[in-house]
């Protein structure tokens, strides 16, 4: 472990590398403000601290994507990591430097990394027979397969597990799979692998493991994975691939995952080269400087055996800690898109301040693994009974009469110095639980001064003073000692939102509330006109992003059938003839009833009117329609379908709808039309 009391520590942080295919979210935020708040702790501790990141730019999704858009991989990638960049910069995130992995530092560590475990006998190569999309001319990862489940039969199921039944199975047992891309059926093909020899370093990972480099939680799940058994990795893709190809083996690349947390070093060594630090005091085997690495739960397999194997075998230092976070939830659930809770950074920002988040987040985390709940009503009330109605409420009750009794200069002395003496004290036990990343407990602590504050001026009660005669010294003295505590407060309180407190710096006229400035107590100092530091969370811009991100999702399928049509996306079928036509009869119906269906999420049962004939179908709209919308409403019906016996019953017919991910639309006819009337 690093000696954390050290006078100036050397201090190397990243956080994981978002695929450079999707807009930054809530979910992705809680560990870039994490890390931003330990980072900037770090720097107003006075420490020198680096925080880099990249975006995550390899891989078949991105390709893919790139392709779908009609522009190259790389104008994707470029596009994706401006407007990554910017929602951090929203956010506050402060990376010292933000690179890609699709860059010559990372192509140079990646392929300097893989020869040296090649050159040590760690790299394996060998044959794997895998699933090839012959039209595409593509091999296939599970997710892009589909087919029928071998267990219970259910369509459309994606790679290796069933959505229905949840059986797991390999995409080779699928009935009828098909390319997830081109709708091809696919073929099995062998093809040279390489692989990363994992198995080699059990025995250093395990020493590794115990060394405390990682939380308890995470140490018994790879413990669970040493007894399994470590596996060789497969590190290379076959072209086409958009990433790095491997040296000596042309049309064989680095699969994403081998060059991404390679992507930490490209980064630092980037911000090396710009700012003339010296890369190889960080990284060489004997570093004395720290390096954390902040991730999710989900990507600790790369991070605490791949990452440290790596680097160990290719003769690096390897991580003093890898933190990992739990995930972000929405109101107890998962985040959704038809929920509207799937919300991107971008969303939030337009109707919310960025720092409610960064505070609310604080207050909940824990140096542990479980996931957060950002719940809605809870976010409002914390925000603003902590920052608005106790932490503001101090500065703006005292400003006014600084301004008024002092001209706008505190007292000429402090007359409450043990009470301003035991804010600065706590601030010893403030810093101990940031480094330990024990926000939730450092706000707590932080909060309990705030309320010491407001107790101690609710009882001086400067405001009935300033109405007596001959008082108005006591009025400023009192108001004084408060402005000295909110000051303390915002010290503590400016890793978590620096925007408030670079506004609280201007308004105290200091150079810095950095964590050492805190010792000077402040006596007749002039300060600034007050103005709001922050406004309360309005209840009515939460439901209007809610609203919002719910029209995100309606946008963003636009756009991929845009990029596509429906048209490329479901080709035409084969010619029929008039007399195949024909056969089929469609009529007018007004649809009776329509309810819920208990136990199918998809299905809508109505009972269909025919002008003298009632149907019962089961229709699979209930994504798109509340069965209150659709009573009373035409449409047109295929009547002479042999009816078909389903789980809740039997079908009658079926009614007619466009469909496609992007939504559900049921045909209706203009008015006037009459239920039973043939439609040809
Ligand atoms: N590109 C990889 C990381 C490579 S690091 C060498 C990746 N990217 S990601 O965009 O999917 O995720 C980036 C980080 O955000 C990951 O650490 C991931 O765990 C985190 N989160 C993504 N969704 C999240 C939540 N809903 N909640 C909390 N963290 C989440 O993985
Ligand atoms: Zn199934």
């Amino acid at each position: 472990m690093p000696n954390t009391t050290r006078d100036t520590r050397q201090i190397l942080v990243t956080s994981a590398l978002p695929y450079a295919n999707g807009a930054i979210h809530l979910g992705h935020l809680l560990e870039y403000i994490q890390t931003d708040i330990w980072v900037r702790f770090q720097k107003s501790r006075g420490h020198e601290c680096h925080y880099v990141c990249a975006d995550d730019a390899h891989g078949t999704a991105i390709m893919l994507r790139a392709e779908q858009e009609g522009i190259t991989s790389e104008a994707l990638i470029e596009r994706v990591s401006r407007e990554h960049q910017q929602d951090f910069a929203t956010f506050g995130v402060g990376f010292d430097n933000y690179h890609s992995t699709h860059s010559d530092e990372n192509r140079h560590f990646s392929e300097l990394i893989y020869t040296r475990l090649r050159d040590a006998g760690h790299i394996a190569t060998r044959d794997i027979e895998q699933m090839y999309d012959p039209v595409k001319g593509l091999f296939l990862a599970d997710r892009f397969i589909k087919g029928t489940c071998p267990k219970c039969g259910a369509a459309d199921q994606y790679g290796d597990n069933c959505e229905a039944c949840s059986a797991t199975y390999t995409p080779a047992e699928l009935i009828d799979p098909v390319s997830a891309i081109s709708g091809a059926t696919p073929e099995v093909r062998s093809s040279t692998h390489f692989f990363f020899k994992l198995p080699d370093f059990a025995d250093f990972l395990k020493h590794w493991i115990d060394e405390e480099h990682v939380q308890s939680q995470i140490r018994n799940k790879l413990m669970e994975w040493f007894e399994a058994g470590l596996n060789e990795w497969d590190i290379s893709r076959d072209a086409p691939y958009f990433g790095f190809e491997i040296p000596d083996a042309p049309g064989k690349y680095f699969y994403v995952w081998l060059d991404a947390p390679i992507g930490y070093l490209a980064s630092f060594k980037n911000l090396c080269d710009r700012e003339g630090l010296d890369f190889d005091a960080y990284w060489k085997p004997d570093s004395q400087a720290e390096v954390y690495h902040f991730i999710g739960k989900d990507i600790v397999y790369f991070h605490a055996l791949f990452w440290p194997a790596m680097l160990h075998g290719a003769d690096f230092r390897t991580p003093t800690a890898v933190n990992c976070h739990g995930f972000v939830t929405v109101n107890g659930a998962k985040m959704s898109k038809s929920r509207g809770t799937f919300i991107k950074a971008a969303t939030y920002a337009e109707y919310l301040n960025p720092e409610y988040l960064r505070y609310y987040f604080a207050a909940k985390l824990t140096a542990r693994l479980d996931d957060l709940d950002l719940n809605l009503e809870d976010f409002a009330a914390r925000v603003n009974a902590d920052l608005v109605g106790k932490v503001v409420n101090i500065a703006s009750r005292c400003a006014g009469f600084v301004k008024k009794l002092g001209g706008g200069r505190l007292s000429a002395h402090c007359v409450e110095p043990d009470l301003v003496a035991r804010f600065i004290a706590a601030g010893d036990a403030i810093a101990e639980d940031f480094e330990t990343r024990e926000f939730g407990r450092t706000v707590r602590k932080i909060m309990e001064l705030a309320d010491e504050a407001n107790t101690y001026i609710a009882e001086a009660e400067p405001w009935v003073l300033a109405k007596q005669a001959g008082r108005d010294q006591e009025v400023l003295d009192i108001c004084s000692v408060g402005i000295n505590l909110f000051r303390q407060l915002m010290v503590y309180l400016a890793p978590i939102v620096p925007a408030m407190a670079e506004q609280a710096r201007a308004f105290l006229q200091l150079e810095t509330l950095d964590w050492e400035s805190r010792r000077e107590v402040l006596v007749d100092h002039a300060i600034a006109k007050f103005k709001p530091l922050m406004t309360r969370v309005e209840r009515d811009k939460i439901d209007a992003m809610i609203e919002a991100s719910k029209e995100d999702l309606v946008e963003e399928q636009k756009l991929k059938e845009g990029a596509k049509g429906p048209l490329a996306e479901e080709p035409l079928a084969p010619q029929i003839s008039f007399d195949d036509f024909a056969k089929v009869d469609l009529r007018i119906a007004r649809i009776a009833t329509a309810e819920y269906v208990e136990g199918a999420d998809k299905l809508l049962k109505l009972t269909l009117d025919l002008g003298g004939e009632t149907r019962t179908v089961f229709a699979g709209i209930r994504a798109a329609y509340a069965p209150e919308a659709l009573e009373g409403h035409l449409t047109v019906m295929v009547a002479n379908l042999a009816p078909r016996k389903m789980r809740f019953g039997v079908s009658e017919g079926m009614v007619l709808a466009a469909g496609s991910n992007g939504g559900i639309y049921l045909l209706e006819p203009h008015s006037g039309a009459e239920p039973g009337q043939r439609v040809r």
